[in-house]
């Protein structure tokens, strides 16, 4: 693949859907706080960010190790978005096959005026895996117009791409305020369940909540049902169930960018804690399991090997043909939308499709 980004240089690419400029540490200061968050404090008005999981290291040898123990082996999906894997989800989302990205900004493209006519002004519109929020610009625009000004909550677990693309949603748009938070959903939850002296728009684009099991997705929605009062809404991205070739080409292209997204999670083992991954000895893998409705993508190994961590103190063995998995990509029909909103306590009011019907957004709102 082209050159990577230098070691520690913050991120800096060109896509035709956006433009994210080098995030530069000379224009914030990082102030810590009791119970483990950390403020950085830009030399920009407009823009906040706080960190609420500043030891993700320590966490992620934990996860690495108690995964990598487990039969079968996994690593959970999240710490694919390290600065390396945030740039390579860009990516992905330009391949012909990858259809979730496109389908889902032709749906934003032709209704946020529509969504952004729900809210009455002020409003917040709060982000779970905001990512580089290029999609999330068309709300970003309709709810502008709309309400003349917009508080944006931004959560993402990946810092560098948090801080990367506010600054640049700050230097585009001189009446949005951004308040980011780097954390998982569930701690980036409460700060937006905190928010309650307007209505909100929680959004939670790219299908992502296919990377949870149905019933941990349901908990989920839940979490977010109980950060929401009764006039806010949830607009979620949910894949549909389709055909197979569909399916496993558009988790596993011929660029073999995906691969690449996949296997950058080893080399992120290598790299943050002494790892010795071969990358060569394993292949990506994603299977559609239609019964259950889910492709499964995982790393496998091509032959029997035994790999050191240093930092974890760990050695593991692997057999041939054996599988690290990394993450599950659940697809919904619309009556599995249907049962999943009521099972958190919501229900859909409105739903939208593509125009070739694959892929779906949907409003919850609060029953
Ligand atoms: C598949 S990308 C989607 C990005 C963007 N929302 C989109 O639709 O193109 C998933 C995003 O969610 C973030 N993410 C993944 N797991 C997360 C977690 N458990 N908590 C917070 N953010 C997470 C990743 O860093 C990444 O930016």
């Amino acid at each position: 693949m082209g050159a990577t980004a230098a070691a520690g240089s913050r991120l800096h690419r060109e896509s035709r859907r956006c433009i994210l400029r080098p995030f530069d540490p000379k224009r914030a200061q990082t102030v810590s706080h009791p119970q483990n968050e950390v403020s950085v404090v830009p030399a920009k008005p407009r823009f906040s960010l706080i960190e609420l999981e500043p030891e993700r290291n320590a966490s992620f040898g934990k996860e690495v190790e108690r995964g990598l123990t487990d039969s079968p082996k996994s690593i959970p999906c999240r710490f694919l978005y390290d600065e390396r894997g945030s740039q390579l989800f860009e990516r992905i989302c330009e391949t012909p096959e990858y259809y979730v990205t496109r389908a889902e900004h032709e749906i934003l493209a032709n209704r946020s005026e529509e969504i952004a006519q729900v809210f009455p002004s002020p409003i917040t519109l709060a982000e779970l895996g905001s990512g580089s929020s290029s999609k999330t610009r068309l709300l970003i625009e309709a709810l502008l117009r709309r309400h003349g000004g917009l508080r944006y909550l931004p959560v993402d677990i990946s810092r560098t791409m948090l801080e990367a693309s506010s600054m640049d949603l700050i230097d585009r748009y001189d009446a949005l305020e951004i308040r980011a938070i780097a954390s998982e959903y569930r701690a980036g939850l409460r700060h937006v369940g905190a928010e309650t002296d307007r209505s909100k728009l929680i959004v939670w684009l790219g299908s992502n909540v296919g990377n949870y099991g149905r019933e941990e997705a349901a908990r989920l929605l839940g979490n977010i049902r109980s950060a929401m009062a009764s006039a806010d809404r949830l607009l979620i991205g949910i894949d549909l169930r389709k055909d197979r070739a569909t399916l496993e080409s558009a988790y596993d292209d011929a660029q073999g960018i995906t691969a690449e997204f996949s296997a950058n999670l080893l080399s992120r083992i290598n790299r943050d804690l002494g790892g010795h991954f071969d990358l060569t000895r394993f292949r990506h893998r994603a299977v559609y399991h239609e019964g259950e409705g889910h492709v499964e993508i995982g790393l496998v190994s091509l032959q029997r090997q035994r790999v050191a961590i240093d930092a974890i103190d760990l050695e593991i063995d692997l057999a041939d043909g054996e599988a690290i998995h990394i993450e599950n990509a659940f697809k919904y029909s619309p009556a599995e939308i249907e049962h999943l909103a009521a099972l958190a306590g919501m229900e859909v009011e409105r739903s939208w499709l593509d125009s070739r019907r694959r892929f779906s957004l949907n409003l919850f709102a609060p029953m």
